[in-house]
C-alpha cells in the first residue's frame, strides 16, 4: 500500500500537473480529492501522513475547535466539494467559496496562470461557481461536520453595485445555519466594481444587515492594494459594525511586482508575501486583541506563518504555495510552528499571537 501510494507523491503528481493547463490540473486534482472522499482508507492514510494535531496549536473560536492554525484559503474549493478531503491535506480548517447567489461561469478562459519563476499564480477566475443552492445542499449533507468551515460570499457579476446588498442578503439567509463563519468578499479584483464596495457606508450597511439575519461570526476579507491607513480604518469600521474578524489579504493587482505578469487578474504566492505581510502588520498593530485576525498571502513556511502570528494572526491560510509544494508544506508549517514556539519559550500558540505588540 505504502509503495503504491508513494507513486501518488506530490513530487510525482506535480510533474504531470505542471505539464497541463493550470485550470485542467485544478479540475483533475479536484476529481482526485472527490474520489478520495469516498474512500475512508485513503482518507485515513493521508490524514495520518499530513495532519498535525498538537496541544500547543489547538485553539477554540466561536465554539469550534481548530486543531491546527493553518487553513485553506478561499477559491480552491469554490463549491464545497472537497471539504471532507481537506483534513487529509493537513489543513486545520477550510474556507469554501466564493459562492454567489446564482451560478455563474466566471470570466473567459484562459484565466489561470502559473508564474513559475516567481513561485506565484495569477488568476482572473471571476467567481466561477455553482451558486448558493448547490453549496447549501453540499453543506446539508455534511452537517454536523467536526471541522471548522468558513463560507466566503460574493455578489454575482451581473448584479449592479447599487443592488449588491440584496445579493449578500440572499447569501446570509442561505448560510445562516450552516458552516462556522461567513466571510464578506468585496476584495476580489475579478468582479468589476467589487472593490469599490470597500467603503465605510457599504461596510456599515452590510454588517448591520448580516447581524440582523445571522448569529454566525462574520469576517471581512480585504485587498492588499489599499493604503495601509485606509485599510486599517475600514477594518476598524468593520469591527465597530460587528465583524468577528478580518482576513488579510486577497490577491494583488500590482503588476509591477514581476515582468511575467499579465495586465489583468490578481497575483498570489511568493510575489504577494511582503505586500500582504506589510498590510497585515499595520492591521495587527491596531486591532490585535480586539478581534480575530487571519493572515493569508504568500505564506510558504513555518517562519512566515510565525511572523504573521507574532504580528497578530490567530490563524493563517495558504493557497498558492500548496500548488507549488503540495500538502507536505502544511505539515511542515504546523510542525515548524511547534518548534518555533518551543524555541521562544512559549507553551501555547496563544502566547505568541501578537507578541510583536506585547
Ligand atoms: C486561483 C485562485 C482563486 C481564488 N479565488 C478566490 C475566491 O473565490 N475568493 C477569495 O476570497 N479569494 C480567492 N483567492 C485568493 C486566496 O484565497 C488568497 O487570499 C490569495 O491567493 C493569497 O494567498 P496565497 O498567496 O496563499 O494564495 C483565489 C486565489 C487563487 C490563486
Amino acid at each position: 500500500m505504502e509503495k503504491i501510494l508513494s507513486i501518488l507523491s506530490y513530487e510525482n503528481l506535480k510533474k504531470i500537473f505542471f505539464k497541463l493547463e493550470p485550470e485542467t490540473a485544478h479540475t483533475i486534482a479536484g476529481l482526485g480529492l472527490r474520489a478520495a472522499s469516498h474512500c475512508p482508507t485513503l482518507l485515513r492514510y493521508f490524514k495520518a501522513k499530513f495532519f498535525v494535531s498538537h496541544d500547543m496549536l489547538e485553539q477554540n473560536f466561536f465554539g469550534r475547535t481548530f486543531r491546527n492554525p493553518v487553513g485553506l484559503g478561499a477559491g480552491f474549493d469554490k463549491n464545497g466539494q472537497y471539504i471532507t478531503s481537506m483534513p487529509t491535506l493537513g489543513f486545520g480548517f477550510t474556507e469554501i467559496g466564493t459562492v454567489t447567489p446564482r451560478p455563474q461561469e466566471g470570466n473567459e478562459k484562459p484565466r489561470l496562470f502559473r508564474l513559475v519563476e516567481d513561485h506565484s499564480i495569477q488568476n482572473a477566475m471571476g467567481f466561477n461557481n455553482k451558486g448558493s443552492h448547490y453549496m447549501l445542499q453540499r453543506l446539508k449533507k455534511l452537517y454536523f461536520f467536526d471541522y471548522p468551515i468558513g463560507i466566503n460570499i460574493g455578489k454575482n457579476k451581473i448584479t449592479a453595485e447599487s443592488e449588491a446588498l440584496n445579493d449578500y442578503e440572499t447569501l446570509f439567509r442561505a448560510f445562516k445555519d450552516y458552516g462556522d463563519y461567513i466571510v464578506i468578499n468585496i476584495s476580489s479584483p475579478n468582479t468589476p466594481g467589487l472593490r469599490d464596495l470597500q467603503n465605510e457606508n457599504f461596510i456599515n450597511a452590510i454588517f448591520k444587515m448580516g447581524k440582523e439575519i445571522t448569529t454566525q461570526p462574520i469576517f471581512l476579507k480585504i485587498a492588499p492594494d489599499m493604503e495601509a491607513k485606509d485599510a486599517v480604518t475600514l477594518c476598524k469600521v468593520s469591527v465597530k459594525a460587528g465583524a468577528a474578524g478580518i482576513i488579510a489579504t486577497n490577491t494583488t493587482i500590482d503588476y509591477s511586482l514581476t515582468p511575467h505578469a499579465k495586465d489583468f487578474g490578481g497575483i498570489s504566492g511568493a510575489l504577494l508575501t511582503e505586500k500582504s505581510y506589510t498590510l497585515f502588520r499595520a492591521i495587527g498593530k491596531e486591532l490585535y486583541g480586539k478581534t480575530i485576525l487571519i493572515s493569508v498571502g504568500g505564506i510558504d513556511s513555518a517562519e512566515e506563518a510565525y511572523r504573521r502570528i507574532k504580528a497578530g494572526a490567530s490563524l493563517v491560510q495558504v493557497y498558492s504555495m500548496l500548488i507549488y509544494k503540495g500538502p507536505s508544506l502544511i505539515k511542515e508549517i504546523n510542525e515548524g510552528l511547534v518548534g518555533l514556539l518551543k524555541k521562544d519559550g512559549y507553551s501555547h500558540i496563544s502566547e505568541a499571537i501578537g507578541a510583536d505588540w506585547k
